[in-house]
Order: structure tokens, then C-alpha cells, then sequence
């Protein structure tokens, strides 16, 4: 079932940039894609430190610890030394304000 939760106001999450929120206990990184806000959560999967610390390339998040590379959007794994994908979460923008659903 969902569980849509208002992290942040469209705002704060100026485009080019990476913000660490929290949604329910969970730690999500929002990604501003150009315009489209997207959600990741916010551990790398090479050694579990926030995303959120590093930076948004075009498309891309850029772990600031070891460079792994992931699609800001989908979370899947572009580079090493990641190997694995990040969850990605549903998006949703009403009101002037960011929804993640962390079901
Ligand atoms: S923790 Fe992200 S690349 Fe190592």
C-alpha cells in the first residue's frame, strides 16, 4: 500500500542540486533533474554513506567517497566501484510541495 510522504517544498530542492531528507525513518536523496524531482535512497551501495553528501552530474549522483556513479532517476548503477543499484521511490508533486511514497 502506499505511503506518500511530504519531504520537502519544491523550493528547496533547486534544480542541479542533491537534498537528504527524511521520510518515515527512511533517508531519501532528492535529485532536481533539470526540473523533474526524483528520489533515491540516500546510502550508496558500495559502502552504505549518503548520497546526499556528494553531488548531481547532469543525470547522474556522484558518491563523494569513491566516485560510484548512479541515474539520479531509476538508481541504477553506472560506474564502480558500485556494484549494485539504489531503490528508487515514487515521486509526486501537489501543491508546491515533494511527495515520496517509501512503501
Ligand atoms: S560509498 Fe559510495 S562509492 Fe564508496
Amino acid at each position: 500500500m502506499a505511503n506518500w510522504v511530504k519531504v520537502a517544498a519544491v523550493t528547496d530542492c533547486p534544480e542541479g542540486e542533491l537534498k537528504g531528507v527524511g521520510a518515515d525513518g527512511v533517508r531519501i536523496v532528492l535529485a532536481n533533474v533539470e526540473g523533474d524531482i526524483c528520489a533515491l535512497l540516500d546510502q550508496c551501495s558500495h559502502e552504505d554513506y549518503p548520497l546526499s553528501d556528494g553531488e548531481l552530474d547532469g543525470r547522474e549522483v556522484v558518491c563523494m567517497y569513491h566516485g560510484a556513479r548512479f541515474d539520479a532517476c531509476s538508481g541504477a548503477r553506472k560506474t564502480l566501484p558500485a556494484i549494485r543499484p539504489v531503490r528508487a521511490f515514487p515521486v509526486e508533486i501537489r501543491d508546491g510541495d515533494v511527495y515520496v511514497d517509501v512503501e
